[in-house]
């Protein structure tokens, strides 16, 4: 494993507990489908489309409450996570809704399965976040079938650009260099953001066609788990997630 996946690895066993804990409501106000920090109903944004009967992968499942969901719509889910931890309490979800489906212990940036494999590889907020793109982007175009779906939800570039390293929250102000956006490192995690161009021309060189970059804007009188009141107002100015929808040629 490279540093930053192992420095991940141990911080996402360390607080799975607790996250599981602070956010799993959160997570179930549309039965786990739904994106992102205040959890916008795929209904609403459409970006799987119809899964019945489709092998998806999801690229750093934590428990897995997305696939636990997509089971449930007639999919056949594989997760893949990098922390053991998320992946037991993936196990414990799995039970208590009577499904049922494979479970993969590895970073996404080496994914142990053949070319070809899926019809969609997705996540929210889950490896596209936490592991190099430089990497990920290339797994999830050899993963696809051709024609397959590569959909994705992060936190937005412009969100990590007024976000100081460290500090709670983001503010209103530019404080990172847009220009070689790559590695972002606090002292508990390694994320990953590019600049706009340089997301284009990696999906581009790896046969990805750009069908949408959905911005998703939170209601007013938004809650969430995950962001407080000024969190949420910044949210409603400007962009704070990023939901790219790809298409593999072929
Ligand atoms: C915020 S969770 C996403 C899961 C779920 N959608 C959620 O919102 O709770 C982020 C997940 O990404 C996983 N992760 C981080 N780096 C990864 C990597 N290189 N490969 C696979 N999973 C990774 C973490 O272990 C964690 O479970």
């Amino acid at each position: 494993m490279r540093d930053h996946e192992a420095k991940n690895q141990a911080a996402w066993n360390a607080d799975s507990d607790d996250y599981q804990a602070r956010h799993a409501a959160q997570l179930a106000i549309h039965g786990g489908l739904a994106w992102g920090v205040t959890q916008i109903p795929e209904t609403e944004l459409n970006v799987l489309g119809d899964v019945a009967g489709k092998d998806i992968l999801e690229f750093g499942c934590g428990a897995a409450q997305w696939s636990v969901a997509l089971a449930k719509l007639g999919a056949r889910p594989v997760g893949l996570d990098l922390s053991e931890r998320q992946l037991e309490h993936a196990r414990r979800l799995m039970a208590e809704a009577d499904v049922d489906f494979p479970l993969i212990h590895a970073s996404a940036e080496a994914v142990p399965l053949p070319d070809a494999s899926f019809d969609v590889v997705f996540c929210d907020h889950g490896a596209m976040t936490f592991a190099d793109p430089y990497r990920t982007v290339p797994e999830a175009a050899r993963l696809l079938r051709p024609g397959g779906l590569f959909a994705f939800n992060h936190g937005s570039a412009i969100l990590d650009l007024c976000w100081p390293v460290g500090e709670e929250r983001a503010g209103d102000r530019l404080v990172m260099d847009y220009f070689g956006l790559y590695r972002i490192e606090d002292d508990d995690e390694v994320s990953f953001q590019l600049p706009y161009g340089e997301w284009i021309r990696l999906f581009r060189a790896n046969g990805l066609t750009i069908e949408d970059l959905i911005e998703p804007r939170p209601p007013e009188g938004a809650t969430s788990t995950y962001r407080d009141a000024e969190a949420l107002a910044w949210s409603r100015r400007w962009p704070a997630e990023s939901i790219w929808r790809l298409r593999k040629s072929g």
